[in-house]
């Protein structure tokens, strides 16, 4: 079907207009996120599930929004993590580099990660965002956590319970 022409017209303003708000909207973005926090965020690593963890935990924030963490170890050290979330571009971020930080640490060194190192290796993030890293580190030491629990159920070993979040 033959669109009019001055339909055909609307449609192009339209797009014009859209085309106008996204690079508005980018340009915003550009000012409040650092570049490591918008390529973190818009082309994560390490983002999916894992089959048979050998750490594994889910968090919910103080937003509302979850935050799962994977580890699989070879021995005490990270060979693998990964992260699913449901929540903002910066949690997408945080994840990220959290989970490509830990790549190679032993549980000691990944858990010994705090909040500020996150923020510290994506160049900064706005304080509404702080709590996104916070997010990202606390279900991380869930994870460790529950890989020291899984441990010590199979050895017969009292299991010390995960971290809470206040
Ligand atoms: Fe909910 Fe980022 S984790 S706003």
């Amino acid at each position: 079907m033959d669109v009019p022409l001055a339909e055909q017209g609307e449609v192009a303003d339209l797009d014009s207009i859209v085309a106008i708000l996204q690079r508005a909207l980018s340009e915003q973005m550009e000012v409040v996120y650092s570049a490591k926090v918008l390529e973190e965020a818009r082309h994560p690593g390490n983002m999916g599930s894992m089959l048979e963890p050998d750490g594994y935990a889910i968090v919910q924030g103080s937003c509302g929004d979850t935050m799962e963490v994977f580890l699989r170890l070879d021995g005490s050290r990270i060979e693998v993590a990964a992260f699913m979330t449901d929540g903002c571009g910066p949690t997408v971020a945080c994840g990220s580099m959290l989970t490509k930080m830990v790549q190679g640490m032993t549980l000691e060194q990944a858990g010994a990660i705090e909040a500020a190192d996150v923020i510290t290796a994506l160049d900064g993030l706005p304080a509404e965002n702080v709590h996104c890293a916070t997010l990202a580190v606390i279900t991380l030491g869930e994870a460790i956590a529950n890989h020291h629990s899984r441990r010590g159920q199979d050895s017969g070993e009292p299991c010390s319970g995960p971290p809470t979040m206040d």
